[in-house]
């Protein structure tokens, strides 16, 4: 036995590679925002988080450059050492205002800003209730945290009650969620957890990856959509900031702490010049055009409304995040690949990010997309309908692609 032995397992992957299915890394040879190039054909992108189209804004690059020129090209450093630039602090005093808080700390990713904010404002004894669809940077957090996990289910208000009574009621409480859930585009239930938070006497963290820029007045988020603010305001910049990096707000002392103490913030190289000034300029971009909020909704809701009109299930989402159902795990891979070869990249989220059988193609909206490439993913799609009509009233199994190869199946036996 070795301890490599198990990194020659992927036996899924390699079955993927082998019947053209596989999903993942695909290698993009050119990217205009809204469209991609893949095999040297033009697709349009129905699959990226760059909500509002601005990595591809003039002026969004000019600040790259200009940042890039005048501060060089990384800061070489922990912020907590050498690596502290006035931009970064810059950034933090905008993204406070903007959003309302009295202080922000910015991370090198929004990975690294849950992961390192979670662990160190929790401690032993304490309890954090986090949604069972949190996002893996939360789970993370919660992992290297001494406080007690308590999974709540989904978006569950009476199932986070009662887990919230059955704590001690003098015990410290935090509840955490996604704002906007990444694969349904479901929104959480943030006024009614502010209620529980307040009633359990808890304190409350939203992690508004999705919702920054997309909801909210102004883009402002979850907080913003309900007319209320989470204790914690957590957002990343790799999303409608069309950059890299992530922010946490919150109260100065609250913050103070997690500069001090956030293992992912002190012991990492700070966030690049370059990302810094293109996050705030991205952020610029936002303010002086929230019609471009109305302009992804509309999109969104155009996109919904297509293929709803086909008879597909979009799990009525409230958001620029289209699920699509699809049902089992390679109809759903056959179906990217499909919708590859028609002009159209979208990405496939199968078991155990969903469960079994509830294979879906995630799609996502930008403010930039036109109406014709919005029809065009929707035709694409149009021509998929047979395909999951026919394996919804056949595969009621809830095969994954995982469980098919161990029952020894042969792909070109299944019926799709
Ligand atoms: C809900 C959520 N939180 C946090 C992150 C991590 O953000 P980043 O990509 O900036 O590391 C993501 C990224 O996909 C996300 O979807």
């Amino acid at each position: 036995m070795s301890i490599f032995q198990k990194t020659q397992g992927l036996k899924v992957v390699e079955m993927m590679h082998k019947f053209n299915l596989y999903p993942y890394f695909r290698k993009l040879e050119g990217t205009s925002g809204n469209n991609v190039v893949f095999k040297g054909k033009e697709l349009v992108m129905m699959g990226s988080n760059n909500y509002l189209g601005l990595t591809h804004h003039p002026e969004v690059i000019k600040a790259g450059q200009e940042a890039l020129a005048h501060w060089g090209t990384g800061c070489t450093g922990s912020r907590f050492l050498n690596g502290n630039l006035a931009l970064h602090e810059e950034l933090e005093e905008r993204l406070a205002k903007f959003l309302g808080y009295e202080s922000a700390l910015v991370f090198a990713s929004g990975f690294m800003a849950n992961q390192g904010a979670i662990s160190t404002m929790t401690a032993k004894n304490e309890y954090v209730f986090s949604d069972e669809e949190n996002h893996a940077c939360i789970i993370e957090g919660c992992r290297l945290t001494k406080a007690e996990i308590i999974v709540y289910k989904h978006n569950d208000m009476d199932d986070l009650e009662n887990k919230l009574k059955s704590v001690p009621a003098e015990s410290n409480k935090l509840i955490i969620t996604d704002g906007v859930f990444s694969m349904t585009g479901h929104i959480a239930k943030l006024d009614k957890i502010v209620e529980l938070a307040k009633t359990y006497n808890a304190q409350t963290y939203v992690d508004d990856a999705h919702g920054l820029g997309t909801i909210g007045e102004g883009g402002r988020g979850t907080g913003s959509h309900f007319g209320l603010k989470a204790d914690i305001f957590m957002g990343t910049f790799s999303k409608s900031l069309a950059s890299q990096g992530g922010v946490i707000c919150g109260n100065r002392e609250t913050i103070e702490w997690i500069k001090h103490t956030a293992r992912t913030f002190m012991f990492s190289a700070a966030l690049s010049p370059s990302n810094a000034a293109i996050a705030l300029k991205a952020l610029d971009v936002l303010e002086k055009n929230p019609s471009l909020i109305q302009s992804v909704k509309e999109n969104a809701q155009y996109l919904q409304k297509g293929l709803n009109d086909l008879g597909l299930d979009t799990f009525g989402t409230e958001t620029c995040i289209v699920p699509v159902m699809i049902g089992p795990d390679q109809l759903a891979l056959t179906i990217c690949q499909q919708l590859l070869e028609l002009g159209v990249f979208t990405t496939p989220v199968l078991y155990p990010a969903v469960p079994k059988g509830h294979a879906l193609i995630r799609c996502s909206v930008m403010a930039s997309h036109t109406k014709e490439e919005l029809d065009h993913a929707i035709k694409a799609f149009g021509q998929m309908v047979p395909m999951i009509t026919a394996a919804k009233n056949q595969n009621e199994k809830g095969q994954t692609f995982a469980d098919l190869l161990q029952a020894g199946s042969n792909l070109d036996g299944i019926k799709l």
